[in-house]
């Protein structure tokens, strides 16, 4: 008898052995498919999403409720243009403000410098996700965990923010819009009742060449008259010399 040869038991076991192996193998592949399987569901749904998102940015689409005239010059440019702090506290901005909205809120000239003042949170809404990403990344470069950057057009969908949910509401260089009512009176629905509308604009004054064109750029009674149109009452008027002025209106 060859010494190797198999007796029914071992033969058995092998058997069993063999049964054990090809059990684990098709355990270890299953498992191995369903991973690879998940991972490639991940990818594509991924993939898809990044090619519907660029496609919606390359389009216009998303430009088409952009507040005519908003384009900002470079940074550096349009900051020469204001003393947001000084500013902010004209406008009683102080630590008793807690939750505010920014309405377009750009480069965060004004929502940065109001995030270091006000306890609550502030909501920093802009259609251009480069405007959200530069206000995120300052945000996080000074450890403000107060700053709620949100991609949204605010002409087409509104904030979304909650009714009767803010102190303060910023509309600062943005009533130039081909519907400021609309604006309006989306910030009267989130603001608490007193709650107050900062509004900023240029000068209706022709020899300040920058800011929107003269022929859209509305005078302070304009704004105060929109305002008033949709419930708001006047609070004051300043002049933020040389380029601008601001007008705080009460809800
Ligand atoms: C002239 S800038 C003013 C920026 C900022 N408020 C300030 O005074 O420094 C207007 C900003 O509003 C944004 N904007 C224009 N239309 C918008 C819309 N429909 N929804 C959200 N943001 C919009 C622009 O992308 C731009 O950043």
């Amino acid at each position: 008898m060859n010494f190797f040869q198999k007796t029914p038991v071992t033969r058995i076991k092998l058997n069993k052995e063999k049964r054990g192996r090809r059990n684990r193998l098709v355990l270890v592949s299953a498992i191995t498919s369903s991973c690879v399987f998940v991972d490639l569901v991940n990818f594509f749904h991924d993939l898809i999403g990044e090619v519907l998102l660029s496609s919606y940015y390359l389009s216009d689409v998303w430009k088409t409720m952009r507040v005519r005239d908003s384009d900002l010059p470079i940074e550096e440019e349009w900051a020469k243009f204001f003393n947001p702090n000084r500013t902010l506290k004209l406008l009683g901005l102080d630590c008793r403000i807690k939750d505010a909205a920014d309405f377009g809120c750009g480069y965060g000239t004004f929502t940065i410098p109001a995030a270091q003042i006000i306890s609550g949170k502030i909501y920093a809404l802009d259609i251009e996700p480069e405007m959200v990403r530069t206000v995120e990344r300052k945000a996080k470069e000074l450890s403000l965990n107060n700053v709620v950057a949100i991609l949204r057009d605010f002409m087409s969908e509104g904030s979304g923010l909650k009714d009767s949910s803010v102190d303060f509401v910023f509309l600062f260089n943005i009533l130039h819009a081909e519907t400021p009512v609309v604006l309006l009176k989306e910030a009267y629905r989130i603001l608490k009742p007193g709650g107050k509308a900062g509004i900023i604009h240029w000068r209706y004054d022709e020899t300040i060449r920058d800011g929107p064109s003269m022929d859209i750029r509305p005078k302070p009674e304009q704004c105060r008259q929109w305002a008033e149109s949709v419930g708001f009452h006047f609070k004051k008027q300043f002049d933020l010399k040389p380029y601008h002025y601001a007008i705080i209106m009460e809800k």
